[in-house]
């Protein structure tokens, strides 16, 4: 059987981090609403004398994200910002160069939004990409008209100035991923036409001063070469040397830990997922025991999972650790629920109460530390946002604590999700913390559809267990995104032995996704799949039957509730 999407999938470093860990979507809100202080300017990012940086400024187009990480991954550190962003932010930077993002406006319209003047007084280098490159074309004296057609998806492009240092590497002709309605009509005085493709004579066009113009999209994937055009820019043009890189993060890191946290206290909730295992073994590194880590078995753990977090953490590394066995509250507070969202606000609230009776006990505590992303931070500050954060409440978080005031402490605030897993091999945790998939705050919960019942959630945790060990042995487990079990409320009839059973059906799923936004059904082996559920019918007594779900996001969700 053909791997379609396995094989195109990209691996985990390609991904783009989301809100999914537990910590993440919880702490933020309760930072929050306690009022918690954010961290000093972005500048705290990039230290020393070395610092550089690129400057995405975001028109809102869906990639703008995307565009950032591809520079990171050229270890050039960059931020996207708001395209109104005022100068005196950007300096402290040491900004080499402007990317101005796609977005969904038209630059003729009345209120179009436009690049400040900075962006071309500096006379920084300037990187237009589909909008972008309208924007350019419009401020300095060219031409926009709407399209007659929109030219969506893949075209060819052909260099006619094969010696631009834009295009070092990169092929005669290579193919680019182009999305736009509008279109250059008359290029700025003092540009040329750089590459052109069949629709598109001004693909790509440069006015010699280090402006240049992308009439297609080089951050994504089906761009081939966009990662080389996106490198030369920021090497060749801008002139960056490629000083973002893990291991001088996390020297830096515990530098400004120690000077923010002087002789303070700090707490943080441990859930095993990647975010919080990193930030506590970087702020333990940097403070030690100043550190004391809470973590709530809530009851929807899946099996081991507890007591593997607790080897790591409290026996290997020596943390201290609070961990509270919280199941029987959050079981007593479930019982008859099967809404999706109550369970959600359920589990929330009852994690809020622990925390807060558990962090109480501690005595005088100065900052909160949680595992906020980049990709969180970006989303709180814009108009970014998942989709599916509409459809499903996302968070864990009912009643939030009123009494606390604590400063925040988010050392990992300024890196994508690759980035943390990167800090993390980097500090030494192990590969199971490292790799690890996203999981849901509520847990099984949401994976128990219908009433979560101790009984169910033991059969699912059964279930669970021999799906993951069978992934990973099969070594598919880092180019999925997720895969669990789900334990469903049906009942079906089946036969073992000569004996007539009616027992639970168990669904599987498996997703492949780059972006967390859409996800694509992995297409596993059927001897795999046959393994998996033969495992289960076998070794789980109360399963009779087994499928997989075949459905994509959207119009499915990857979770089941
Ligand atoms: P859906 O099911 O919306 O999930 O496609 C997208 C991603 O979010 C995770 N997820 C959650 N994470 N609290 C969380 O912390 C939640 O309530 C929640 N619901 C879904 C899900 O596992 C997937 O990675």
């Amino acid at each position: 059987m053909v791997n379609e999407n396995l094989k195109t999938a990209p691996d985990d470093s390609h991904r783009i981090a989301t809100t999914d860990d537990i910590e993440v979507s919880t702490y933020l809100e309760i930072a929050k609403e306690m009022g918690g202080e954010q961290p000093a300017a972005t500048e705290e990012a990039v230290s020393g004398a070395e610092r550089e940086a690129i400057i995405v400024l975001d028109f809102g187009s869906q990639y703008s994200l995307l565009i950032a990480r591809r520079v990171r991954e050229c270890q050039v550190y960059c931020e996207l910002l708001p395209h109104d962003t005022p100068w005196e932010k950007i300096v402290p930077l040491n900004p080499k160069g402007f990317i101005l993002s796609g977005g969904p406006a038209s630059v003729y319209a009345p209120d179009a939004p436009l690049a400040p003047a900075y962006v071309y007084e500096s006379h920084l280098p300037v990187l237009g990409i589909c909008y972008g490159m309208q924007v350019i074309t419009k401020q300095l004296g060219g031409q926009v008209t709407p399209g007659t057609k929109r030219e969506y998806g893949h075209a060819i492009l052909h260099l006619s100035e094969v010696d631009s240092p834009l295009f070092t590497a990169l092929p005669d002709s290579t193919p680019v991923w182009m999305s736009h309605g509008d279109k250059i009509e008359e290029m700025p005085p003092d540009f040329s036409t750089l590459a052109y493709t069949e629709n598109s004579p001004f693909a790509v066009i440069g006015n010699g001063s280090g402006i240049f113009g992308l009439q297609f999209h080089p951050e994504v994937a089906h761009t081939p070469e966009g990662k080389t055009i996106l490198r030369n820019f920021v090497y060749r043009i801008c002139g960056c040397r490629g000083n973002w890189k893990m291991g001088n993060f996390v020297s830096e890191s515990m530098d400004r830990i120690k000077e923010q946290v002087g002789s303070g206290k700090v707490i943080l909730a441990l859930s095993g997922g990647v975010d919080s295992s990193v930030v506590a073994t970087l702020i333990h590194r940097a403070v030690g025991d100043q550190l004391t880590c809470i973590f709530v078995n809530n009851g929807l753990l899946r099996r081991e999972e507890a007591e593997r977090t607790l080897k790591v953490f409290q026996t290997n590394l020596g943390m201290n650790i609070i961990y509270v066995d919280a199941t029987d509250r959050f079981l007593d507070r479930l019982k008859g629920v099967i809404d999706p969202e109550q369970k959600r606000k359920i589990i929330g609230e009852e994690f809020i109460r622990v925390f807060e009776e558990e962090a109480s006990k501690i005595g005088k505590v100065n900052f909160l530390a949680q595992g906020t992303l980049y990709p969180d931070v970006i989303e709180s500050v814009s108009s970014i946002s998942t989709a599916s954060a509409k459809i499903k409440s996302h968070h864990n978080v009912g009643g939030l604590p009123a009494k606390m005031t604590l400063n925040l402490l988010e050392p990992l605030r300024y890196l994508f999700k690759d980035e943390v897993r990167q800090v993390g091999a980097e500090l030494g945790l192990p590969e199971e913390i490292v790799w690890r998939q996203p999981f849901p705050g509520p847990g099984l919960a949401i994976r128990c559809v219908g009433e979560v019942t101790k009984e169910k959630l033991e059969i699912l945790r059964g279930a669970d267990f021999i799906l993951m060990n069978e992934i990973k042995k099969a070594k598919y487990y880092r180019q999925l995104w997720q895969s669990f079990c789900v334990i469903t409320d049906v009942k079906s009839v089946g036969v073992m032995g000569d004996y007539r059973t009616y027992s639970y059906l168990i669904a599987i799923r498996a997703v492949t996704s780059d972006d967390v936004m859409t996800a694509d059904w992995a297409r596993l082996p059927y001897d795999l799949l046959a393994r998996i559920s033969n495992r289960i019918v076998n070794v789980v007594p109360e399963v009779n039957r087994v499928v997989y779900d075949i459905t994509s996001k959207p119009p499915s969700t990857i979770e089941w509730e």
